[in-house]
């Protein structure tokens, strides 16, 4: 099979005369609409559980799938028709997200956004899912911030940075102030909480006594970001600008490819050789070139260099990819494409795409 699949590879690199014109977002698009089943799959209907569910196995990472892929589109029909088609997909009633961790809800608080042009239904339900994480707001213990899991006790970073960039995004689209306030409030708490540690990364959350814990991954420090860059075009205060810009230095340092400087990459892949992330690992570096593409829109930067980064990683990311397949790989800098999980091509095609798009490829 491999062998076969390489051979086809090798002809099809051999044949590049043939050159497809639409961008390669749009090319890498159309092999991601193949992890997207024609119809709903036998035993599916429980929305949020662990079975296969749009795109992926993972129900965050459908939220992600679908945002990229609304960003890749070019063509409004098509974005509302999809945007129906997903709500459309759910056996279960859609308020079974309610029953997944916070995170979840707001990574599909804020793809419901990317769909709420086509549809009131799609804005209906990104603030109801918003409400619904932001009733663990509790200021008694750690001093503010929303659970991960409403029947925990874990308050972690990328829940509370969904929180302030799915607030903005809210209230971009309705203007109302509520929205602008908890945005607010959240970051003032998230700046004071630790888990921004001194070299401006972002780790993972809190202990139960309020300490810093875990290690930084690359979407924390992503999701944050973007949220300050939204801040920043909202208000126009530039401490928040200046904020963005600190975090996204400590982000570039940090996330790289040892044996490839400048390609976007988290510890669970740090090399061709030394990379073995997790399902949700993949997905990280992806969010991070999307984040680092909102602070440059905003007038964002760092040494005048974040454009050509994400550039540069679009243009690898692509030269590197199945040249008959358009898959992407894990690595940006030197793809694996042998023996992928099916369910992590997916996933690494969603985060490629993010990147291209990043990119304006
Ligand atoms: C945000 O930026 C301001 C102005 O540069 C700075 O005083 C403050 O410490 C920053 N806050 C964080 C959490 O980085």
């Amino acid at each position: 099979m491999i062998g076969v699949l390489l051979g086809v590879l090798f002809l099809a690199a051999n044949g590049k005369g043939v050159v497809d014109a639409s961008p390669p977002s749009s090319q890498a698009l159309e092999r991601l609409q193949t992890c997207y089943p024609a119809s709903a799959p036998a035993g599916f209907g429980t929305v949020g559980m662990e079975h296969p569910q749009l795109w992926t196995s993972a129900w965050w990472q459908d939220a992600l799938a679908l945002q990229a892929s609304i960003e890749a589109i070019d063509d409004d029909d098509a974005k509302s028709s999809l945007c129906a088609d997903v709500a459309s997909r759910e056996n279960a009633p859609w308020e079974n997200t309610f029953e997944t961790s916070s995170d979840d809800q707001l990574w599909w608080t804020l793809s419901w956004i990317s769909c709420s042009p086509y549809s009131s239904e799609y804005l209906y339900r990104s603030k109801a899912l918003h409400f619904h994480v932001l009733e663990t707001w509790n200021s008694g213990y750690c001093g503010g911030g929303v659970l991960w899991d409403s029947s925990l006790t874990y308050k972690n970073a990328i829940t509370n940075a969904l929180l302030i960039l799915s607030s903005c995004e809210i209230f971009k689209v309705t203007e109302e102030r509520q929205y602008l306030q908890t945005a607010i409030k959240t970051w003032e708490w998230f700046a004071e909480s630790g888990m921004i540690n001194s070299d401006n990364l972002v780790v993972d959350g809190l202990t139960e006594d309020c300490n810093p814990t875990g290690d930084p991954f690359s979407y924390n420090s992503g999701i944050l970001i973007h949220s300050l860059s939204s801040l920043y075009e909202i208000t126009n205060d530039k401490v928040y600008l200046a904020n963005a810009t600190f975090v996204a230095n400590a982000a570039l340092e940090r996330f790289q490819s040892s044996d490839a400087p400048g390609i976007l990459a988290d510890d669970c892949c740090k090399s061709v050789d030394d990379c073995d992330c997790n399902h949700d690992g993949i997905s990280f570096h992806g969010i991070l070139a999307r984040s680092l593409a909102a602070f440059v829109k905003a007038g964002g930067d760092v040494d005048g260099n974040v454009a050509s980064v994400l550039k540069f990683n679009a243009e690898t990311a692509w030269d590197n990819r199945d040249a008959d397949t358009n898959q992407i790989g894990i690595a940006w800098e030197g793809a694996i494409l042998e023996d992928m999980d099916p369910n992590d091509a997916c996933v690494a095609q969603t985060a490629g795409i993010q990147l291209l798009t990043a990119a304006g490829m």
